[in-house]
């Protein structure tokens, strides 16, 4: 029998985003709410998981298999309730699953090590394990019933006694099953309350009558927050780049400001990295080792190698490659280019496709231009290289080893190695003609 099934509940409609975008789609740290949960479910040993999407939601649907090309995706045609969308991945039940976990896809910040830790309660003897959080406001969210420590129901709000609603235990949705009772179960539930929906909560008393021990397990409320609007979307961004920033100083990174610092999912951060105030890190960014990265940069689909320095305010764009020690400055943006080791661009430039050499140095104001307005053209430099500041590199072209570019030079052909290219207009002096020239102008 294989152990555990995974269920992602995600056929919400999410009215409450106001969002052409299905609500578990919507991204935190640069990855959709659903991938997150299925990157959790894939982290707890989850090779099984299916995915359960409203219908006509490809779009849903193949965000789950990005995560997972295994991940089977079950269409719930109606929203009659999270026991009846558990049970629209009746298929993937019945390959028999000692543990079925049902998850929601709008809980982004669940870890695999709460996961694991409600499959060891059903290993412990438990036939349902709930995950529940002590809720700072509890309105909306269901009640952990219990009695001498035992859990003996769930009440949804709605349906709750005055009593229950002073219950501040609450069900964050993440329900661990044996899978032998499962299918019975789900079967006796009905839709007898105010929603008149099937609720899988309906689980618990349902289990207590036939003598099964359930059990709750508790998890701090910002794991289990769920997304329902743009606030509470904000929040659960806020608690993951807490989560990402912490995780990152933890394995030996300096920041000196983290709450200034927003990283993505992916971000992967060397040890003795140095992070400034303001930093933005979108996706597919790696700063190895001893790279400092200063104030106000934005950098994304890119590698920092080590000992490097970027910024302040410099930009990074997909594609920048930057080897051991190479220096970025202020005002700088790399974009599709590999600048070697040891290499500086330290102001005001842009290089996009190109390549720059060892030891290069790319003076002030230095432009790859890389675009005619229909296709991109490289620019290659080579090592050593010293190109004036304010010059215009018009690709395709290359600057050879060692080669030197007189300032604001626009360069339109190759330039040999070792070699001085001057491409600007020269200059002219004219002896005495500020004279002439404030003689006939003045005034009265
Ligand atoms: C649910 C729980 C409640 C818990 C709360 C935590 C039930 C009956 N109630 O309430 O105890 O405190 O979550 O946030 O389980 N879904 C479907 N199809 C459906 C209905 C729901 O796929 O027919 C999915 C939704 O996409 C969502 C999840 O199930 O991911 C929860 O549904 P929702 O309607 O938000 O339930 P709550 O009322 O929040
Ligand atoms: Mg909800």
């Amino acid at each position: 029998m294989a152990d555990t099934l995974f269920v992602v509940l995600a056929a919400g409609e999410g009215t409450r985003m106001r969002s052409s975008v299905p609500k578990v789609l919507h991204k935190i740290a640069g990855r959709e709410m659903l991938a997150h949960v299925v990157a959790a479910a894939l982290a707890a040993g989850g090779a099984d998981i299916a995915v359960v999407v409203g219908p006509g939601r490809e779009d849903v649907a193949a965000c789950a298999r990005t995560m997972h090309p295994d991940c089977k995706v079950f269409v719930q045609t109606e929203r009659l309730g999270t026991a009846h969308a558990v049970l629209a991945a009746r298929e993937a039940l019945k390959a028999g699953y000692k543990h079925v976990v049902v998850l929601f896809g709008d809980t982004p910040l669940i870890t695999s090590a709460t996961l694991e830790r409600m499959i060891d309660a059903l290993r412990d003897g438990a036939g349902i394990a709930v995950l529940g959080f002590e809720a700072e406001n509890p309105a909306g969210y269901g009640r952990l019933v219990t009695e001498a420590g035992e859990l003996t129901a769930i009440v949804e709000e709605k349906d709750a006694s005055d009593a229950e609603r002073a219950i501040t235990l609450c069900n964050s949705g993440v329900m661990a099953f044996s899978g032998e009772l499962m299918p019975n179960l789900l079967d006796s539930i009905g839709n007898d309350n105010a929603k008149g929906e099937y609720y899988l909560t309906d689980a618990i008393a349902l289990a207590r009558s036939l003598d099964v021990k359930t059990v709750s397990r508790v998890a701090d409320e910002t794991e289990v927050g769920g997304v329902n609007d743009r606030i509470q979307l904000a929040a659960a961004e806020y608690a993951m780049q807490q989560r990402l920033r912490e995780a990152a100083m933890i394995s030996g990174v300096t920041m000196r400001d983290p709450q200034s610092v927003y990283m993505n999912h992916d971000t992967k951060l060397g040890a003795d990295v140095i992070v400034e105030q303001n930093v933005v890190f979108g996706p597919g960014v790696t700063i190895e080792s001893g790279a400092q990265v200063r104030a106000f940069s934005h950098l994304e689909g890119c590698r920092v190698g080590a000992n490097a320095q970027i910024g302040p305010y410099a930009r990074l764009r997909p594609g920048a490659d930057l080897a051991k020690g190479v220096r970025i400055g202020n005002f700088v943006e790399i974009k599709n280019a590999r600048i070697a080791e040891g290499a500086k661009v330290n102001h005001l430039s842009y290089v996009g496709d190109a390549t720059v050499g060892e030891a290069a140095n790319i003076g002030a104001g230095t432009i790859t231009c890389n675009y005619d307005g229909v296709s991109k053209h490289r620019t290659e430099i080579g090592a050593n290289a010293f190109i004036g500041s304010n010059s215009a590199l018009v690709a395709p072209v290359s600057i050879g080893a060692g080669a030197y570019v007189g300032s604001g030079s626009v360069i339109t052909k190759d330039v040999e190695a070792d070699t001085l290219a001057v491409g600007r207009g020269r200059q002219v002096e004219i002896p005495g003609w500020v004279a002439r020239w404030r003689g006939k102008h003045k005034k009265g």
